[in-house]
Protein backbone atom coordinates (compact mmCIF):
# COMPACT_ATOMS: atom_id res chain seq x y z
CA UNK A 1 0.00 0.00 0.00
CA UNK A 2 1.65 3.89 -0.85
CA UNK A 3 2.82 5.66 1.97
CA UNK A 4 -0.51 8.29 0.25
CA UNK A 5 -3.02 5.78 0.85
CA UNK A 6 -2.29 4.99 4.57
CA UNK A 7 -1.78 8.71 5.23
CA UNK A 8 -5.38 9.14 3.62
CA UNK A 9 -6.40 6.17 5.98
CA UNK A 10 -5.03 8.35 9.05
CA UNK A 11 -6.77 11.70 8.09
CA UNK A 12 -10.18 9.86 7.05
CA UNK A 13 -10.50 6.59 9.80
CA UNK A 14 -9.23 7.73 13.00
CA UNK A 15 -10.79 10.33 15.30
CA UNK A 16 -8.57 13.08 14.68
CA UNK A 17 -7.75 13.72 18.06
CA UNK A 18 -3.87 13.56 16.81
CA UNK A 19 -1.69 15.25 14.19
CA UNK A 20 1.10 13.55 13.10
CA UNK A 21 3.76 14.36 11.14
CA UNK A 22 3.25 13.10 7.64
CA UNK A 23 5.19 10.30 8.07
CA UNK A 24 4.52 6.37 8.03
CA UNK A 25 7.31 4.34 9.96
CA UNK A 26 7.91 1.21 9.15
CA UNK A 27 11.02 -0.52 11.16
CA UNK A 28 13.21 0.77 13.78
CA UNK A 29 16.86 -0.41 15.30
CA UNK A 30 18.44 1.17 17.96
CA UNK A 31 18.37 5.17 17.59
CA UNK A 32 17.11 4.72 13.71
CA UNK A 33 13.72 4.33 12.14
CA UNK A 34 12.72 4.51 8.83
CA UNK A 35 9.71 5.43 6.97
CA UNK A 36 7.51 3.05 4.33
CA UNK A 37 9.44 4.45 1.57
CA UNK A 38 12.85 3.40 2.99
CA UNK A 39 14.24 6.58 4.46
CA UNK A 40 16.14 6.92 7.69
CA UNK A 41 15.37 9.31 10.46
CA UNK A 42 17.75 9.53 13.48
CA UNK A 43 14.79 9.52 16.61
CA UNK A 44 15.90 12.11 19.24
CA UNK A 45 12.12 11.40 20.57
CA UNK A 46 12.08 7.58 21.33
CA UNK A 47 8.24 7.18 20.56
CA UNK A 48 7.31 10.07 23.69
CA UNK A 49 10.34 9.21 25.69
CA UNK A 50 9.19 5.36 25.71
CA UNK A 51 11.95 3.17 23.33
CA UNK A 52 14.92 4.11 25.83
CA UNK A 53 16.02 0.95 24.93
CA UNK A 54 16.41 2.01 21.55
CA UNK A 55 13.67 0.43 18.65
CA UNK A 56 13.90 -3.64 18.77
CA UNK A 57 16.45 -3.99 21.37
CA UNK A 58 17.46 -7.89 21.29
CA UNK A 59 16.71 -8.57 24.78
CA UNK A 60 13.34 -7.05 25.08
CA UNK A 61 12.78 -8.62 21.68
CA UNK A 62 13.78 -12.09 23.10
CA UNK A 63 12.12 -11.48 26.13
CA UNK A 64 8.72 -11.26 23.86
CA UNK A 65 9.12 -13.74 21.82
CA UNK A 66 10.01 -16.06 24.82
CA UNK A 67 6.78 -15.41 26.72
CA UNK A 68 4.55 -15.11 22.90
CA UNK A 69 4.93 -18.73 22.94
CA UNK A 70 4.48 -19.39 26.52
CA UNK A 71 1.56 -17.44 28.27
CA UNK A 72 -0.11 -14.04 27.11
CA UNK A 73 -2.88 -13.70 29.65
CA UNK A 74 -4.73 -14.85 33.61
CA UNK A 75 -5.73 -11.57 34.23
CA UNK A 76 -5.71 -11.16 37.89
CA UNK A 77 -7.12 -14.25 38.56
CA UNK A 78 -4.37 -16.45 38.73
CA UNK A 79 -1.28 -15.74 39.30
CA UNK A 80 1.94 -16.08 36.51
CA UNK A 81 5.53 -15.50 37.28
CA UNK A 82 6.37 -12.50 34.78
CA UNK A 83 4.49 -10.22 36.69
CA UNK A 84 5.17 -11.41 40.33
CA UNK A 85 9.04 -11.36 40.04
CA UNK A 86 8.56 -7.72 38.25
CA UNK A 87 7.06 -6.58 41.66
CA UNK A 88 9.81 -7.77 43.65
CA UNK A 89 12.13 -6.44 41.25
CA UNK A 90 10.21 -2.96 41.38
CA UNK A 91 10.17 -3.14 45.27
CA UNK A 92 13.73 -4.07 45.22
CA UNK A 93 15.03 -1.07 42.23
CA UNK A 94 12.69 1.40 44.09
CA UNK A 95 14.40 1.99 47.70
CA UNK A 96 10.97 3.29 49.40
CA UNK A 97 8.21 0.94 47.84
CA UNK A 98 6.23 -2.12 49.47
CA UNK A 99 3.87 -2.56 46.58
CA UNK A 100 2.80 -2.43 42.80
CA UNK A 101 0.11 -2.19 41.16
CA UNK A 102 1.00 -3.06 37.68
CA UNK A 103 -1.73 -1.35 35.11
CA UNK A 104 -0.85 -0.60 31.31
CA UNK A 105 -0.48 3.21 30.96
CA UNK A 106 1.03 6.42 32.28
CA UNK A 107 -3.21 7.76 33.06
CA UNK A 108 -3.87 4.48 34.71
CA UNK A 109 -0.89 4.79 36.82
CA UNK A 110 -1.89 8.14 37.85
CA UNK A 111 -5.54 6.80 38.04
CA UNK A 112 -4.44 4.34 40.45
CA UNK A 113 -2.13 6.71 42.73
CA UNK A 114 -4.74 9.23 42.86
CA UNK A 115 -7.20 6.97 44.35
CA UNK A 116 -4.95 5.43 46.72
CA UNK A 117 -4.40 8.42 48.33
CA UNK A 118 -8.50 8.93 48.71
CA UNK A 119 -8.89 5.98 49.61
CA UNK A 120 -5.50 6.35 52.43
CA UNK A 121 -7.59 9.86 54.01
CA UNK A 122 -11.14 7.78 54.04
CA UNK A 123 -9.13 5.17 56.03
CA UNK A 124 -7.93 8.38 58.40
CA UNK A 125 -11.44 9.59 58.54
CA UNK A 126 -11.12 12.42 56.68
CA UNK A 127 -14.42 13.83 54.57
CA UNK A 128 -14.09 13.94 51.09
CA UNK A 129 -13.47 17.55 51.57
CA UNK A 130 -10.14 17.18 53.19
CA UNK A 131 -8.64 14.74 50.58
CA UNK A 132 -6.99 17.57 48.33
CA UNK A 133 -4.33 16.89 46.02
CA UNK A 134 -2.60 19.49 45.11
CA UNK A 135 -0.58 19.55 41.48
CA UNK A 136 1.44 22.12 39.84
CA UNK A 137 0.74 24.37 37.00
CA UNK A 138 2.64 23.00 33.66
CA UNK A 139 2.11 19.56 34.28
CA UNK A 140 0.52 16.40 32.56
CA UNK A 141 -0.61 13.50 34.39
CA UNK A 142 -2.46 11.76 31.21
CA UNK A 143 -5.78 11.98 29.69
CA UNK A 144 -8.58 10.36 32.13
CA UNK A 145 -10.83 12.60 33.61
CA UNK A 146 -8.87 12.35 37.20
CA UNK A 147 -5.65 12.21 35.77
CA UNK A 148 -6.56 15.40 33.37
CA UNK A 149 -7.92 17.17 36.18
CA UNK A 150 -4.49 16.42 37.70
CA UNK A 151 -3.12 17.74 34.92
CA UNK A 152 -3.16 21.77 35.65
CA UNK A 153 -3.54 23.01 32.25
CA UNK A 154 -6.10 24.55 31.00
CA UNK A 155 -6.28 23.18 27.62
CA UNK A 156 -6.12 19.94 27.81
CA UNK A 157 -9.53 20.27 29.93
CA UNK A 158 -11.28 22.51 28.04
CA UNK A 159 -14.99 20.95 27.44
CA UNK A 160 -14.38 17.98 29.63
CA UNK A 161 -16.25 19.43 32.57
CA UNK A 162 -17.94 19.16 34.32
CA UNK A 163 -14.64 17.85 36.13
CA UNK A 164 -13.88 15.84 39.46
CA UNK A 165 -13.34 17.88 42.31
CA UNK A 166 -10.88 17.87 45.25
CA UNK A 167 -7.86 19.26 43.37
CA UNK A 168 -5.79 22.70 43.58
CA UNK A 169 -3.27 23.76 42.00
CA UNK A 170 -0.41 26.46 42.00
CA UNK A 171 2.63 27.34 40.37
CA UNK A 172 5.44 25.05 39.85
CA UNK A 173 8.92 25.89 41.85
CA UNK A 174 6.58 28.24 44.07
CA UNK A 175 7.10 27.04 47.77
CA UNK A 176 5.19 30.18 49.00
CA UNK A 177 2.12 29.26 47.07
CA UNK A 178 2.18 25.28 48.17
CA UNK A 179 2.71 26.49 51.58
CA UNK A 180 -0.80 28.78 51.24
CA UNK A 181 -2.30 26.01 49.25
CA UNK A 182 -2.21 23.52 52.45
CA UNK A 183 -2.30 26.08 55.17
CA UNK A 184 -6.16 25.30 54.98
CA UNK A 185 -5.43 21.61 56.65
CA UNK A 186 -7.24 19.74 53.69
CA UNK A 187 -4.86 18.37 51.57
CA UNK A 188 -3.89 14.73 51.58
CA UNK A 189 -1.25 14.61 48.80
CA UNK A 190 0.94 16.75 46.65
CA UNK A 191 1.66 15.48 43.08
CA UNK A 192 4.24 16.67 40.60
CA UNK A 193 6.86 15.37 37.91
CA UNK A 194 10.44 16.16 39.66
CA UNK A 195 11.19 17.00 35.54
CA UNK A 196 7.90 18.67 33.83
CA UNK A 197 7.52 16.64 30.55
CA UNK A 198 4.56 17.98 28.17
CA UNK A 199 4.83 21.27 30.10
CA UNK A 200 8.49 22.38 29.06
CA UNK A 201 10.86 19.98 30.04
CA UNK A 202 10.82 22.12 33.54
CA UNK A 203 13.08 20.59 36.53
CA UNK A 204 12.09 21.04 40.11
CA UNK A 205 14.30 23.53 41.21
CA UNK A 206 17.35 22.26 43.37
CA UNK A 207 15.82 21.73 46.96
CA UNK A 208 12.35 22.03 46.15
CA UNK A 209 11.46 18.38 46.50
CA UNK A 210 12.89 18.23 50.06
CA UNK A 211 10.91 21.42 50.65
CA UNK A 212 7.37 19.95 49.29
CA UNK A 213 8.63 16.54 51.49
CA UNK A 214 8.96 18.77 54.60
CA UNK A 215 5.47 20.07 54.01
CA UNK A 216 3.56 17.09 53.32
CA UNK A 217 5.34 16.01 56.49
CA UNK A 218 3.74 19.06 58.50
CA UNK A 219 0.15 18.53 57.25
CA UNK A 220 0.15 14.96 56.89
CA UNK A 221 -0.01 14.47 53.23
CA UNK A 222 1.26 12.35 50.69
CA UNK A 223 4.23 13.04 48.26
CA UNK A 224 3.08 11.44 44.87
CA UNK A 225 5.82 11.25 42.12
CA UNK A 226 4.91 11.14 38.53
CA UNK A 227 8.18 9.48 36.82
CA UNK A 228 5.92 8.60 33.59
CA UNK A 229 8.24 9.89 31.48
CA UNK A 230 11.46 11.53 33.43
CA UNK A 231 11.85 8.15 35.69
CA UNK A 232 13.54 4.74 34.37
CA UNK A 233 17.02 6.04 34.19
CA UNK A 234 15.89 9.44 31.59
CA UNK A 235 17.50 11.87 34.07
CA UNK A 236 20.38 9.96 34.59
CA UNK A 237 19.14 8.26 37.67
CA UNK A 238 16.93 4.66 37.48
CA UNK A 239 14.13 7.01 39.84
CA UNK A 240 14.27 10.49 38.82
CA UNK A 241 14.22 11.99 42.54
CA UNK A 242 16.84 9.91 43.59
CA UNK A 243 19.05 13.76 42.41
CA UNK A 244 16.70 15.28 44.87
CA UNK A 245 17.31 12.92 48.28
CA UNK A 246 13.36 13.04 49.34
CA UNK A 247 11.55 9.23 49.71
CA UNK A 248 8.37 9.56 48.18
CA UNK A 249 5.20 7.51 49.50
CA UNK A 250 4.16 6.86 45.54
CA UNK A 251 5.94 6.94 42.47
CA UNK A 252 4.17 6.12 39.16
CA UNK A 253 5.89 4.75 36.10
CA UNK A 254 4.61 3.93 32.58
CA UNK A 255 6.56 4.89 29.31
CA UNK A 256 10.15 3.22 29.09
CA UNK A 257 9.47 0.45 31.63
CA UNK A 258 8.48 -1.40 28.73
CA UNK A 259 10.79 -0.14 26.39
CA UNK A 260 7.89 -0.17 23.98
CA UNK A 261 5.37 -2.46 25.38
CA UNK A 262 2.67 -0.94 27.16
CA UNK A 263 2.66 -1.21 30.68
CA UNK A 264 2.19 1.12 33.69
CA UNK A 265 3.20 0.84 37.41
CA UNK A 266 2.50 2.55 40.54
CA UNK A 267 4.85 1.76 43.67
CA UNK A 268 3.42 2.68 47.28
CA UNK A 269 5.21 3.00 50.12
CA UNK A 270 4.59 1.76 53.73
CA UNK A 271 2.62 4.80 54.84
CA UNK A 272 -0.03 3.76 51.72
CA UNK A 273 0.99 0.16 51.06
CA UNK A 274 -2.26 -1.42 52.59
CA UNK A 275 -4.84 1.39 51.92
CA UNK A 276 -6.02 -0.86 49.15
CA UNK A 277 -7.96 -4.21 51.17
CA UNK A 278 -9.28 -7.00 47.92
CA UNK A 279 -11.77 -5.38 45.48
CA UNK A 280 -10.38 -1.66 45.74
CA UNK A 281 -9.35 -1.54 42.67
CA UNK A 282 -8.19 -3.55 39.25
CA UNK A 283 -7.55 -3.95 36.02
CA UNK A 284 -7.96 -6.59 33.18
CA UNK A 285 -5.08 -6.35 31.22
CA UNK A 286 -2.56 -5.07 33.98
CA UNK A 287 1.17 -6.99 34.23
CA UNK A 288 -0.04 -9.12 31.95
CA UNK A 289 2.82 -11.72 31.28
CA UNK A 290 3.96 -10.46 27.91
CA UNK A 291 4.53 -6.94 28.89
CA UNK A 292 5.82 -7.80 32.30
CA UNK A 293 8.37 -10.11 30.66
CA UNK A 294 9.45 -7.42 28.27
CA UNK A 295 9.49 -4.73 31.61
CA UNK A 296 11.82 -7.02 33.98
CA UNK A 297 14.42 -7.01 30.93
CA UNK A 298 14.27 -3.34 30.37
CA UNK A 299 13.96 -2.51 34.67
CA UNK A 300 17.18 -4.55 34.63
CA UNK A 301 18.87 -2.76 31.77
CA UNK A 302 17.74 0.67 32.21
CA UNK A 303 19.30 0.50 35.96
CA UNK A 304 22.44 -0.57 34.91
CA UNK A 305 25.50 1.80 35.24
CA UNK A 306 26.29 1.57 31.65
CA UNK A 307 23.08 3.23 31.10
CA UNK A 308 23.79 6.19 33.99
CA UNK A 309 27.45 6.33 32.45
CA UNK A 310 25.68 6.58 28.63
CA UNK A 311 23.28 9.09 29.64
CA UNK A 312 25.51 11.32 31.57
CA UNK A 313 27.57 11.34 28.49
CA UNK A 314 25.42 11.93 25.77
CA UNK A 315 24.07 14.17 27.68
CA UNK A 316 26.53 16.80 28.04
CA UNK A 317 27.56 16.13 24.20
CA UNK A 318 23.74 17.15 23.06
CA UNK A 319 24.50 20.00 25.22
CA UNK A 320 27.16 20.93 23.90
CA UNK A 321 26.15 20.26 20.06
CA UNK A 322 23.20 22.63 20.77
CA UNK A 323 25.39 25.57 22.39
CA UNK A 324 27.71 25.50 19.16
CA UNK A 325 24.75 25.84 17.15
CA UNK A 326 23.39 27.80 18.88
CA UNK A 327 26.13 30.20 19.15
CA UNK A 328 26.10 30.25 14.89
CA UNK A 329 22.33 30.81 14.63
CA UNK A 330 20.99 32.40 18.31
CA UNK A 331 17.19 30.46 18.09
CA UNK A 332 17.50 29.31 21.81
CA UNK A 333 16.99 31.68 25.58
CA UNK A 334 18.17 28.21 27.08
CA UNK A 335 18.70 24.67 26.96
CA UNK A 336 17.24 22.94 30.35
CA UNK A 337 16.48 19.44 31.74
CA UNK A 338 18.37 16.60 33.35
CA UNK A 339 19.91 14.02 32.19
CA UNK A 340 18.49 12.65 28.29
CA UNK A 341 15.39 14.94 28.71
CA UNK A 342 16.51 17.99 27.48
CA UNK A 343 14.54 21.47 26.37
CA UNK A 344 15.74 23.93 24.07
CA UNK A 345 13.40 26.97 24.80
CA UNK A 346 13.49 29.31 21.74
CA UNK A 347 13.85 32.69 22.25
CA UNK A 348 11.19 34.81 22.17
CA UNK A 349 11.41 36.14 18.38
CA UNK A 350 11.09 32.60 17.87
CA UNK A 351 7.81 31.91 20.13
CA UNK A 352 5.56 29.44 18.84
CA UNK A 353 7.33 28.27 15.68
CA UNK A 354 8.62 24.71 17.56
CA UNK A 355 6.27 22.52 15.02
CA UNK A 356 7.50 24.17 12.16
CA UNK A 357 10.75 23.56 13.08
CA UNK A 358 9.96 19.68 14.05
CA UNK A 359 8.37 19.39 9.79
CA UNK A 360 12.00 21.06 8.89
CA UNK A 361 14.17 18.32 11.03
CA UNK A 362 12.15 15.28 10.24
CA UNK A 363 12.66 16.41 6.18
CA UNK A 364 16.43 16.97 7.49
CA UNK A 365 15.87 13.20 8.46
CA UNK A 366 15.98 13.76 12.59
CA UNK A 367 12.94 13.28 14.71
CA UNK A 368 12.62 15.76 17.67
CA UNK A 369 9.17 16.02 19.87
CA UNK A 370 8.17 19.43 21.42
CA UNK A 371 6.71 20.86 24.55
CA UNK A 372 4.65 23.08 23.66
CA UNK A 373 4.92 25.66 21.08
CA UNK A 374 8.09 27.19 22.37
CA UNK A 375 10.12 23.89 23.55
CA UNK A 376 12.11 21.29 21.35
CA UNK A 377 12.44 18.64 23.60
CA UNK A 378 15.75 16.00 23.07
CA UNK A 379 14.83 12.87 24.81
CA UNK A 380 16.68 9.95 23.02
CA UNK A 381 17.47 6.27 23.41
CA UNK A 382 19.33 6.22 26.68
CA UNK A 383 21.98 3.84 25.12
CA UNK A 384 22.34 6.23 21.49
CA UNK A 385 26.06 6.09 20.86
CA UNK A 386 28.49 8.73 20.05
CA UNK A 387 28.17 8.71 16.38
CA UNK A 388 24.61 8.46 16.62
CA UNK A 389 24.04 11.82 18.70
CA UNK A 390 27.31 13.58 16.19
CA UNK A 391 24.93 12.49 13.40
CA UNK A 392 21.77 13.78 14.91
CA UNK A 393 23.04 17.06 15.59
CA UNK A 394 24.32 17.65 12.05
CA UNK A 395 20.95 16.96 10.91
CA UNK A 396 19.50 19.68 13.68
CA UNK A 397 22.10 22.30 12.35
CA UNK A 398 20.96 21.80 8.56
CA UNK A 399 17.28 21.82 10.22
CA UNK A 400 17.71 24.92 11.95
CA UNK A 401 19.93 26.46 9.34
CA UNK A 402 17.01 26.33 6.60
CA UNK A 403 14.57 27.60 9.31
CA UNK A 404 17.18 30.49 10.17
CA UNK A 405 17.20 30.84 6.33
CA UNK A 406 13.56 30.95 6.22
C1 LIG B 1 4.54 12.76 33.22
C2 LIG B 1 3.47 12.02 32.52
N1 LIG B 1 2.47 11.48 33.23
C3 LIG B 1 1.48 10.77 32.64
C4 LIG B 1 1.45 10.59 31.28
C5 LIG B 1 0.33 9.81 30.65
O1 LIG B 1 0.82 8.60 30.19
P1 LIG B 1 -0.04 7.76 29.12
O2 LIG B 1 -0.05 8.53 27.85
O3 LIG B 1 0.70 6.44 29.02
O4 LIG B 1 -1.41 7.58 29.68
C6 LIG B 1 2.47 11.15 30.50
C7 LIG B 1 2.44 11.01 29.02
O5 LIG B 1 3.00 11.78 28.30
C8 LIG B 1 3.50 11.88 31.12
O6 LIG B 1 4.49 12.44 30.42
Amino acid sequence: MTTETLLGYGRDYYLPVYRPRELVLARGQGARVWDADGRDYLDFGAGIAVCSLGHCDPDLVAALVAQAGTLWHTSNVFYSEPPLRLAQELVAASRFAERVFLCNSGAEANEAAIKLVRKWAAAQGRAPTQRTIVTFRGSFHGRTLAAVTATAQPKYQEGYEPLPGGFRYVDFNDLGQLEAAMAGGDVAAVMLEPVQGEGGVMPAAPGFLPAVRALCDRHDALLVLDEIQCGMGRAGTLFAHWQDAVVPDIVTLAKALGGGFPIGAMLAGPRVAQAMQFGAHGTTFGGNPLAASVARVALHKLGSEAIAGNVARQAAALRDGIAAIDRDLGLFAEVRGRGLMLGAVLAPAHAGKAGAILDLAAAHGLLLLQAGPDVLRFVPALNITDDEVAEGLRRLRDALSAYAAG
